[in-house]
């Protein structure tokens, strides 16, 4: 079946209130387009969960800060809708920046509070008002069942968790781990960026968190210290920030936690910016 695209809001409710009225359930994929193999898992897992799945290509320049690419941002249209219609994804809502923000970027905002301005936060300011202020848009314009969001991107899923249950959203957030090469690589839009020898450079992410991984048993500045040792050995990579945090908070773990921890990096790697994160089991060996 082709793939829908509607380009307003009003084009996107029509087909929605045809498909509800069918009794079908409705699944969203929020993207900003660019789609690879992370995003078409995300999107697969959507088609198991709902009837119709509904997919969002938006750069949304709330969430990019002065001086970051949002113009430089990869704009993938044609190779995206091919993708769409080999899944099978039914909506493809492709809005403009006017469609979305008809009054500029001065309307209400959803502020992320402290979590927000922390790690990725703190680097990108005001980056998670901009997220979440898009994502309570999405929400409130397609009312999907089910909401799909990749682990890739670990402090955005759990803010948009929170903001779910503390703004009283009715969606179910799915999450769904995150892609990876054969040898490690997080997928992201801005690999394409990476010239053959930076993305060789970049495996130092993974390479860090597969230390720290080893290390989960020697406490907590064991984890961080094994984690950096293996950054600063990875030529052309830039650390910005390496923490180890508690899933219930997203607030970082002291030296004596045991349980589950996130581990997030993010790096600098020529001048492309990575993140990535793994979950692992602190326990320390008696
Ligand atoms: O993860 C992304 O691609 C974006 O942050 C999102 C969720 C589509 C909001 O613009």
């Amino acid at each position: 079946m082709p793939t829908v695209v509607a380009e307003t809001i009003a084009e996107l409710r029509a087909c929605l209130t045809t498909a509800r009225s069918e009794g079908s359930s409705v699944a969203l994929v929020p993207t900003m387009g660019a789609l690879h193999e992370g995003h078409l898992a995300l999107i697969q897992r959507a088609r198991e969960l709902a009837d119709v799945v509904v997919v969002s290509i938006f750069v949304n320049p709330l969430q990019f800060a002065a001086g970051e690419d949002l113009d430089k941002y990869p704009r993938t249209f044609d190779e995206d809708l091919a993708h769409l219609e080999e899944l099978d994804a039914a909506l493809l809502f492709l809005p403009s920046v006017d469609e979305v923000y008809p009054d500029g970027q001065k309307q209400t905002k959803v502020v992320a509070g402290h979590v927000g301005s922390l790690y990725e936060g703190r680097t990108r300011l005001g980056h998670f008002d901009g997220v979440l202020t898009i994502v309570a848009k999405l929400l409130n314009i397609v009312q999907p069942d089910v909401v799909v969001f990749g682990q890739k991107d670990a402090q955005q899923v759990f803010l948009v968790q929170r903001m779910v249950i503390d703004l009283n959203m009715p969606v179910r957030v799915e999450v769904v781990q995150t892609v990876r090469e054969p040898d490690g690589l997080a997928l992201s839009s801005r690999n394409r960026f990476l010239d053959v020898k930076e993305k060789r450079a970049a495996l130092g992410l993974s390479i860090a968190l597969e230390a720290a991984e080893s290390s989960a048993d020697r406490g907590t500045d064991a984890v961080l210290a094994a984690a950096q040792s293996a950054v600063a050995g990875a030529a052309l990579v830039d650390l910005d920030y390496l923490a180890l945090v508690d899933p219930k908070t997203f607030l970082p773990v002291d030296d004596n936690y045991q349980g589950k921890a996130i581990v997030l990096i993010a790096a600098r790697v020529g001048t492309t910016r990575l993140i990535d994160n793994e979950t692992i089991f602190l326990s320390r060996r008696s």
